[in-house]
């Protein structure tokens, strides 16, 4: 890969830009900056058409152009989609977009799921979008070709998390509820296909039982960042103080207090920002310049 190797200096200063619907690509944030400390980072939560998991690909696809068109106005090094369900619909359409590396979540979990497995057995849950678009089961038998895969769509997932309700007596009844299936099946390994879910994944995990592995991709894709910025020598070695910033489409309120919960860090630099429909993107932008 040779992503701006004569600007490499200056571009390896720019932050690495991620976008999810909502709070659930803070689990990957989380992960980047355990491994990636010293890496300036810019969040957007489209907090304000959270779920998209329910939502046709086609309306997915503009809310994932835009978000996109916004982080990279705002100078990125690299992109991560920090959505499954938008990695699994269209990564290859960001990707036409920029010469900048774009990173999705979901071939980083196919990988890690295959890796793991002992039976050829491998569940999955996600959105009705990323469950219904069999992205994941292509990616895993692409890789491992008598691997059985059973995909399970969990759609109150999103809520439960988007409201803070990581476990108790509902979370409990509505894991069970889903995943049951799953688990007659005999699997011995799960991918959280949703960056929300490894939110649940005390409760997922109490069902399932430890006999089931879980693959969580924030994981995984937080390692390939890191060797994709590593093998472009875009890594931000200045040793100055990382500078956070997140975004969101909807009032910060709930973002700041179950963001803040989850990343085990108070979220300070919140800002709303309304994102600009597709067809007025030239306008907005030579606007925003101008000013
Ligand atoms: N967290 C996203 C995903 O990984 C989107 C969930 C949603 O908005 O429905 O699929």
């Amino acid at each position: 890969m040779n992503y701006n190797r004569e600007n490499g200096k200056n571009t390896a200063c720019k932050p690495i830009g991620i976008f999810d619907s909502g709070i659930g690509g803070l689990t990957v944030v989380k992960e980047i900056i355990k491994i990636l400390p010293g890496e300036d980072i810019l969040y957007l939560g489209d907090t304000a058409r959270v779920p998209y998991g329910i939502r046709s690909p086609d309306t997915v696809m503009r809310y994932a152009l835009e978000n996109t068109e916004f982080l990279l106005h705002h100078g990125i090094k690299m992109l991560v989609v920090a959505c499954n369900t938008v990695s699994a619909i269209g990564l290859d359409t960001l990707e036409k977009k920029t010469d900048i590396p774009v990173v999705g979540v979901l071939n980083p979990g196919a990988k890690a799921a295959i890796k793991a497995t002992k039976k050829g057995r491998i569940g999955i849950i996600g959105t009705e979008a990323t469950i219904s678009s069999n992205a994941y089961q292509r990616a895993i038998r692409s890789l491992g070709n008598s691997t059985e895969v059973f995909g399970t769509a969990c759609s109150l997932f999103v809520p439960l998390v988007e409201e803070g309700l990581f476990e108790g007596k509902i979370t409990e009844l509505i894991v069970e509820r889903y995943l049951s299936d799953l688990k007659s099946r005999d699997i011995d390994t799960l991918v959280l296909g949703c960056t929300h879910y490894p939110m649940l994944k005390k409760q997922i995990r109490a069902f399932m039982g430890y006999g089931v592995i879980l693959i969580d991709s924030a994981v995984e894709t937080a390692q390939t960042v890191r060797d994709i910025l590593t093998e472009a020598q875009l890594l931000n070695n200045t040793g100055s103080l990382p500078e956070r910033r997140f975004f969101v489409t909807d009032s910060p309120g709930r973002f700041q207090r179950i963001g803040a919960a989850f990343l085990g860090n108070e979220i300070t630099e919140i800002e709303r920002v309304a994102i600009p429909r597709r067809e007025q993107h030239r306008n907005f932008y030579q606007h925003q310049e101008e000013r």
